[in-house]
């Protein structure tokens, strides 16, 4: 068995279109209190016109398996590569990307 993590990400999205024609791979990052924050800005604002990052204040760390970014400052970081794809059905219009981890990282707030 290998470990696998999936996200569901509705067409419209400009991360949908990083996902479906970038380097089929992502990242998950589970922020802290630290960088909680970011969620209001990264979950409302589409990043096609806007670098999130930047109005986000988050700083990115290079991938160290993948050719995308972890987040800094977040207690979880897993880098994904796309193994497989399907649509969502009747639940809702998104796509579900499952990504194999292949390297995770944890901060030590959630490791004691
Ligand atoms: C807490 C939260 C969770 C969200 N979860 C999802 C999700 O699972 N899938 C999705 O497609 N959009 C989700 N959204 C909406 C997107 O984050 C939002 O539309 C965002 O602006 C898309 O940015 P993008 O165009 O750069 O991809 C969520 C938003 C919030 C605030």
């Amino acid at each position: 068995m290998i470990p696998v993590i999936t996200a569901a990400v509705a067409p419209s999205r400009y991360t949908f279109e990083c996902l479906t024609k970038g380097a089929k791979e992502f990242t998950i990052n589970i922020p802290s209190d630290k960088t909680e924050n970011a969620i209001n800005i990264t979950g409302s604002m589409s990043g096609k016109n806007t670098d999130k990052f930047k109005q986000a204040n988050l700083e990115i760390i290079p991938g160290k398996r993948t050719k995308v970014p972890t987040i800094k400052d977040c207690i979880l970081s897993y880098e994904c590569k796309i193994i497989h794809e399907c649509e969502s059905g009747s639940m809702a219009s998104h796509r579900l990307f499952i990504g194999e981890i292949l390297a995770a990282y944890a901060s030590n707030e959630i490791i004691k």
